[in-house]
């Protein structure tokens, strides 16, 4: 899609495909830029249940629709659909990002550059030592993880998964540097890790939380977290006590949001304090 100037902004439809897609923060975050930057665009939440999301995806470029975002379950669904993908969503193997080029349906998967951006803007120079890397973890988010930090060359990456093949499958996947473990190995690679990323649901409210020793993080080792509700998880809760850095999970799903904002409305949005409070707000009690 060409990027969208001001004035052919005028309704400009885009939205969140999910199932279901009511709790999405998405619509909270493009509705703010909508009324920052003074443009006439909707964005709303468009539920579409996995029977249909082959059926709807196929007849985009007539729903009315610019663009869109895409989360659970169909971000795979969408990679499928698409005309073109970018690199990082084929090597992700999802999209969350869509938009219309010349007629055509294009996809993008923005978690990664999410992921990076998140921890550049807190924790500025955190990549400038490289790996070794954790990661918890060996689903959709973890694979997002493992390509935003091998392409920073944060190296190597070792995947620690309750289910080890899923952990191994993702090694073989991506290649050099990339191992799989079982938790029980955790002590001993935490013991040189410079980064601690959480990908499991593990710590989100309603969730058995992550309960792992942090002792044998050395003490300028950073961990973050995929999760936002609650903001402080109980690893960073943990973490933080030990006097580690730390880095939540609520800045990657702002930053993620940047490029489909851009291409469907033609304005570069930032993520300040303002909009990240304007999302806490709708946390409730998870705050
Ligand atoms: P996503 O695509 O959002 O990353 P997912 O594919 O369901 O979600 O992956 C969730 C991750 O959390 C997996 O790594 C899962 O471990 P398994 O592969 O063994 O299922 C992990 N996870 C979820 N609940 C867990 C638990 N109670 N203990 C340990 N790991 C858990």
């Amino acid at each position: 899609m060409k990027p969208a100037t001001a004035a052919t902004t005028s309704l400009r439809q885009a939205g969140v495909i999910g199932w279901p897609v009511a709790h999405s923060r998405s619509p909270t975050i493009h509705r703010y830029w909508l009324r920052k930057h003074g443009l006439a665009g909707s964005y709303d939440p468009i539920p579409v249940e996995p029977e249909r999301i082959a059926g709807f995806l196929r007849s985009f470029a007539s729903s009315g629709f610019v663009g869109a975002n895409v989360t659970i379950p169909h971000k795979e669904a969408a990679l499928a659909a698409v005309a073109h993908a970018t690199p990082a969503a084929s090597a992700i193997g999802a999209v969350n990002t869509l938009w219309l080029e010349d007629g055509r349906l294009h996809g993008a998967n923005t978690d990664a550059e999410g992921f990076l951006a998140n921890l550049d803007q807190i924790a500025p120079g955190w990549d400038g030592a490289g790996g070794p890397a954790v990661v918890l973890g060996a689903g959709g988010a973890a694979r997002a993880i493992i390509v935003a930090l091998r392409g920073r060359g944060v190296l190597p990456i070792a995947v620690v998964n309750r289910t080890r093949e899923r952990a191994a499958s993702l090694a073989e996947r991506f290649g050099d540097h990339i191992t799989a473990h079982d938790w029980s190995e955790l002590p001993a690679l935490l013991g040189t890790a410079r980064l601690l990323v959480n990908t499991t649901s593990l710590g989100m409210a309603g969730q058995p939380p992550l309960a792992i020793d942090l002792r044998p993080l050395p003490a300028g080792a950073l961990v973050t977290d995929i999760v936002y509700t609650p903001l402080e998880t109980p690893l960073l809760a943990s973490a933080r006590a030990r006097g580690l850095r730390t880095v939540d999970g609520l800045g990657m799903l702002l930053h993620q949001a940047v490029p489909g904002f851009e291409l469907w409305f033609g304005v570069r949005p930032e993520v300040t304090p303002e909009l990240r409070a304007a999302v806490v707000a709708t946390l409730g009690a998870h705050k």
